[in-house]
């Protein structure tokens, strides 16, 4: 949705050329605006640097593969993850809670076993689990809301057993705003012997996020939210995690 507006006090605007003078754009939660250097860098890395990324012994494949992993430092130290390896690049937040699904669920998870999601949770939380419960038979479970619109801990307190394997949830809602109490669903979970894994699609772009401190065991966001480009996102992991995990 694009609204009109008066914006002559907002100069940053500058900065993002889609941004026609007197528009606020206020559609950042589903996809951001690209900032001018993004866009440069995109277009430098397509005009001039680009070759094969980890699959060439030439010069500019070397600097193309550096500039690579120089980004995916830069992205594990941004959401203080421990380890670059840690850092698993896919198309998109859907497409890392997919890759979990298929890639650690169907190994870890057999029928009967059972996943929490709550009631707040984006189609890309809940569709790969629909398909995982379709093909081995796991149960799945939906948390309630308290009142004013925050994942209810106390319920999933009271809802969690031995039988839960995997939590998963919104670290910011996409459509209340609210913000999950990220480190007590991991003391939840793993109170059962279940593993976290956060969807932080709203929450990297808006909050502070320190993988370190929430102590979640998967962690998902896209570029596309965050001022990147689109067709970008992000899996982490504990690295132990993905080296239990098959190719897919
Ligand atoms: C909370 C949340 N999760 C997942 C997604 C999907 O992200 P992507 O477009 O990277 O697949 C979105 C985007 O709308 C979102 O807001």
């Amino acid at each position: 949705m694009t609204v009109l507006a008066d914006t002559r006090a907002l100069d940053h605007l500058a900065d993002f050329p889609a941004i026609p003078a007197g528009w606020a754009y206020l559609d950042t939660a589903a996809t951001a605006q690209k900032p001018r250097p993004v866009i440069e860098a995109i277009t430098r890395g397509y005009a001039e640097d680009y070759a094969t990324v980890h699959r060439g012994v030439y010069q500019r494949s070397a600097d193309m593969t550096l500039a690579f992993e120089v980004a995916r430092e830069r992205v594990a130290s941004f959401i203080g993850a421990s380890s670059p390896n840690e850092i698993v690049f896919v198309r998109g937040a859907t497409e890392a809670i997919n890759l979990v699904a298929q890639s650690w669920g169907n190994t870890h998870l057999k029928a009967g076993d059972r996943i929490l999601l709550s009631t707040l949770e984006h189609h890309s939380n809940i569709v790969p689990w629909q398909l995982l419960r379709g093909r081995i038979g796991i149960e799945i479970d939906v948390a309630p809301l308290t009142i004013d619109g925050r994942i209810d801990l106390d319920a999933i307190e009271a809802m969690l057993t031995p039988a839960h394997k995997l939590v998963a949830l919104a670290h910011v809602s996409n459509v209340l705003g609210s913000v999950l109490d990220a480190r007590r669903a991991a003391d939840l979970a793993h109170a059962v012997g279940a593993k976290l894994l956060l969807d932080g699609c709203q929450a990297v772009p808006r909050v502070g996020v320190n993988i370190a401190d929430i102590l979640c065991d998967f962690y998902v966001f896209s570029g596309h939210k965050l001022y990147g480009p689109t067709g970008i996102g992000v899996l982490w992991a504990r690295s132990e995690i993905l080296e239990s995990m098959p190719p897919w």
